[in-house]
C-alpha cells in the first residue's frame, strides 16, 4: 500500500497535467467524470453487475459505486460527489478513507436523481464522460463524451504512470497464485468447472471481479478462441489444457494465457517451441518498433514451426503470404492492456485521433501502435486445430500444402495459447508475467 500511496501523487498531477492541456485546447471548463448506473435486467428487479466507467477508476480506484461523479479541470483539487444513499436493502458504499481520500474534496450525494445540486452552475461548458447520455443531456451538458477530449485521453492512457505499472504488477502476481492452482488442479484431474474453482480461490477474486470470462478448456476446447464455458463433467482422457485468466487490481487487469500438456508427446514439444517464440517475440519489444512488426514476425516464425513439426510443408514465407499461418494463428499478437482487458487507444497514433487500422491481411490485430515506453502490452501467439478455418484451405490448392495425418494427431489436443503482459522501458522490456514466477 505504501508504494501505491507514494506514487498517487504523481499520478493524479499526470491526469491533472493531461485534461489541463484538452481543456485549454477545447475550450471547457472541465471534465464531469460519472462512475456510472446500474442497468438492469430484463423484467426484473436484479440488475447485471456494475462495471464502473474506466475514465472514472483512471482516477479513483472506486470500482462498485454507480451515480458517483469526479469533476477535473486540471488545476484544481479533484472534486469527488460520491453516492451515499440511505437504504437498508443494499449495502451503502463507506465513507472514502484511504490513501487516495486525501487528494480529493468530497461531497456525499444521498439521492442520485439530486446530482443537478451539486454540479456547476456553468454545466454546458464542462463535458460529459461516461455512459449515460441521456441522463447527461437532461442534466443540460451539451458536450458528451468529444471526440477531441477522448482521442486525447486515450492516446495518452497508454503510456501508465508509476502508480499504474504498481498496479498492473499487483494484477500480475495475483493472477500468477491462480494460475499455479489451476495448473495443479489440471494435473489432479479437475473439470473445468472444478478448475475454475481453485484458480478463483487461489486468487481470492470472484466471477465478477476478475477483468473478464476466464477461457478454462480441456482437450478440443482449447481450439475454441473465446472458451468460456466452463464443463462440469470431467472429460474421460486428459491430454490438454489451455488457461486464459486475469486478475484485477484496483482497476487494472492482467490477462495471461497458458497450455499444459498432461504427458510429454508431441503436444508438449509444440507447447516448447511456441513458449521460445514468445519469449523471442517479447525480446524484439522496444520503444520505436511497431506493434504491427511483432505480429508479422510472429508468422514468420509460426510459418517456421509449422514445417518443423511436419504441419505443413513449403518455404515459410510462402507460408504466410499464402495466408497457412493465419489458419493456425488466426487471432491478434496482443493488445494494449490496463483499465481495460483490451485497453483504448491501440489504432491511435496521435492525440488528435488519427486511426491506423490493421492490414488488410491481418484484421483482428487489435494495435497498430508504435511501442513507446511506459506502454503496456500482451504479447499472446497462438497455434491451433480450428476445423472451419482448416475446410477453407480444402477448397484450394492450400490443401496440399497442409500435413492432414499430423492436423489429425493434434486436433483432440485444441490448441495453444502462450500471453504474458509485458512494460517497455527505455532501455529493456519487463515481463510482469515471468518476473512472477509463472513459466
Ligand atoms: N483474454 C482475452 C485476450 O487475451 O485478449
Ligand atoms: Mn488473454
Ligand atoms: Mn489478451
Amino acid at each position: 500500500m505504501d508504494q501505491l500511496a507514494s506514487h498517487f501523487q504523481s499520478h493524479i498531477a499526470e491526469l491533472n497535467h493531461r485534461v489541463a492541456e484538452i481543456v485549454s485546447r477545447e475550450n471547457l471548463s472541465g471534465l464531469v467524470i460519472h462512475s456510472g448506473q446500474p442497468h438492469r435486467q430484463f423484467l426484473d428487479d436484479l440488475d447485471y453487475p456494475f462495471k464502473v466507467n474506466p475514465h472514472f477508476k483512471a482516477w479513483l480506484p472506486i470500482l462498485d459505486n454507480p451515480h458517483c461523479w469526479l469533476l477535473v479541470n486540471g488545476r484544481d483539487k479533484p472534486q469527488l460527489i460520491f453516492y451515499r444513499p440511505v437504504d437498508f436493502w443494499h449495502k451503502v458504499a463507506e465513507l472514502p478513507s484511504a490513501f487516495w481520500a486525501e487528494h480529493v474534496d468530497i461531497k456525499l450525494l444521498t439521492k442520485a436523481d439530486k446530482v443537478a445540486d451539486l454540479l456547476p452552475n456553468d454545466i454546458g461548458q464542462w463535458a460529459y464522460i461516461g455512459e449515460h447520455l441521456d441522463v447527461a443531456e437532461v442534466l443540460g451538458f451539451k458536450m458528451r463524451n468529444p471526440d477531441a477530449v477522448m482521442s486525447y485521453l486515450h492516446y495518452h492512457r497508454a503510456s501508465k504512470t508509476e502508480y499504474e505499472l504498481v498496479c498492473m504488477r499487483k494484477s500480475n502476481e495475483i493472477a500468477v497464485k491462480g494460475h499455479i492452482a489451476a495448473r495443479n488442479a489440471f494435473f489432479n484431474g479437475g473439470s473445468e468447472f472444478e478448475i475454475q474453482q481453485e484458480y478463483l480461490t487461489a486468487t481470492n477474486q470472484g466471477e465478477n471481479e476478475v477483468p473478464y470470462g476466464n477461457i478454462i478448456a480441456l482437450n478440443e476446447n482449447a481450439s475454441i478462441l473465446h472458451y468460456t464455458k466452463l464443463e462440469h463433467l470431467r472429460p474421460d482422457t486428459r491430454r490438454s489444457f489451455l488457461i486464459d485468466a486475469g486478475a484485477n487490481f484496483s482497476g487494472y487487469a492482467s490477462d495471461i494465457t497458458r497450455t499444459y500438456a498432461f504427458e510429454k508427446n508431441i503436444f508438449s514439444e509444440l507447447i516448447a517451441a511456441m513458449d521460445k517464440l514468445q519469449l523471442e517475440i517479447v525480446a524484439m519489444m522496444r520503444p520505436g518498433v511497431k506493434y504491427v512488426d511483432l505480429h508479422i514476425a510472429t508468422h514468420q516464425k509460426i510459418a517456421k514451426i509449422l514445417v518443423e513439426f511436419d504441419i505443413a510443408s513449403g518455404d515459410p514465407q510462402d507460408l504466410v503470404d499464402q495466408g497457412i499461418t493465419s489458419v493456425f494463428f488466426p487471432h491478434g499478437l496482443g493488445h494494449m492492456l490496463g483499465l481495460q482487458v483490451h485497453d483504448m487507444g491501440g489504432f491511435l497514433h496521435d492525440e488528435r485521433g488519427t486511426h491506423i487500422a490493421a492490414p488488410d491481411a491481418h484484421p483482428f490485430l487489435r494495435c497498430t501502435r508504435t511501442l513507446a515506453t511506459n506502454q503496456v502490452l500482451t504479447i499472446e501467439p497462438g497455434l491451433y486445430i480450428i476445423d472451419s478455418l482448416l475446410n477453407e484451405l480444402k477448397l484450394d490448392a492450400r490443401k496440399s500444402v497442409v500435413n492432414w495425418k499430423t492436423v489429425d494427431l493434434l486436433r483432440p489436443f485444441g490448441g495453444i495459447r502462450i500471453e504474458d503482459n509485458v512494460i517497455v522501458h527505455a532501455d529493456r522490456n519487463e515481463n510482469m508475467t515471468r518476473d512472477c514466477g509463472l513459466d
